[in-house]
């Protein structure tokens, strides 16, 4: 089952991040240099997708801009001869086919990723949050949303990315449970919407990466509002699962939510520190102000 096509909500409010997010996109705050929806349109691009739906609304417009080309702009970097840069900033807009669609209320996650289905049709697809990051130990260097789609095609399910979370926790994600089938895998038999830590069955929260089969918009189109007046992708999820299996994995890596500002600010300094441009005089600065705490 090849996934080509992958829906990336980014049209949400961001107020865990005002003010800056009054007027621009939490996506487009850079971690270092390069915008988190870049980022993650560049997981798609390195997990075999070609063609991308952008779920966003006001105040995202400069998302869109960001992926199309700026002729001015690139005359300017080969009239200065900046050929490096030249060809980085050309290459934004080769990435991938991009399509936007402006969501028209807010009316949640499960909401927006419906407005991917006559552009996805009848084919697996991926879910990709436009607002985080997922690092990975994978020996082979594939992202998480290109494992994922692996194991969909091997059993011809959703699949969910997992990260374990501090029980104490829970009660911020959307947590699932199920049995460890294979290394990390789990077949999920409950899903819960930010429950109590009593209520949890697990401390697997859902990270931000998923891979659907086309069903899961007959669920979603059923889907009555849930928690804040939503319509939640995770009990649509939770409805398919009744006729249909939903597999997890636990991922080998970690989970950067950068509408977050602690981890916006936390990723900013582990990427920094990793980078050769960067890196060296940034571990200087963090050494110098931590002796003087
Ligand atoms: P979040 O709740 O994390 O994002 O939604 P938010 O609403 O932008 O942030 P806060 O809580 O107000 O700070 C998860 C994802 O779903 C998208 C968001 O853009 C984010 O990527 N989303 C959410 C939509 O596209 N539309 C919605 O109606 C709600």
């Amino acid at each position: 089952m090849k996934v080509r096509k992958a829906v990336i909500p980014a049209a949400g409010f961001g107020t865990r991040f005002l003010p800056a997010t009054k007027s621009q996109p939490k996506e487009m705050l850079p971690i270092v240099d390069t915008p988190t929806i870049q980022y993650v349109v560049k997981e798609c691009v390195d997990s075999g997708i070609t063609d991308i739906l952008m779920v966003i609304g006001k105040s995202k417009r400069a998302i869109e801009e960001h992926f199309y080309r700026n002729f001015e702009l690139e005359d300017e970097l080969r009239e200065k001869g900046k050929t490096d840069l030249l060809a980085e900033i050309e290459s934004i807009s080769n990435l991938a086919n991009i399509h936007f669609v402006w969501q028209k209320e807010l009316n949640g996650l499960g909401d927006a990723v419906m407005y991917g289905r006559s552009f996805v049709g009848n084919e697996p697809f991926a879910l990709l949050l436009g607002d985080t990051l997922l690092g990975t130990n994978d020996e082979l260097g594939r992202p998480v949303t290109k494992q994922m789609i692996e194991i969909c095609s091997e059993h011809g399910e959703s699949v969910v990315a997992l990260e374990e979370v501090d029980w104490d926790k829970v009660e911020r994600y959307g947590i699932g449970g199920g049995e460890e089938v294979g290394d990390g895998i789990f077949k999920l038999d409950q899903l819960v919407e930010k429950p109590s830590r009593d209520d949890a069955p697990s401390n697997l929260a859902i990270a931000g990466r998923y891979v659907f089969i086309p069903e899961i918009f007959d669920y979603l189109e059923s889907q009555t509002p849930g928690k804040n007046g939503e319509i939640q992708l995770t009990d649509a999820m939770a409805r398919m699962m009744s006729d249909r299996s939903i597999y997890g994995l636990r991922f080998d890596g970690k989970r950067y939510d950068i509408g977050n500002k602690l981890d916006f600010l936390k990723t900013n300094i582990e990427f920094g520190l990793k980078r050769p441009d960067t890196g060296p005089a940034l571990a200087e600065f963090i050494n110098e102000i931590a002796n003087d705490l």
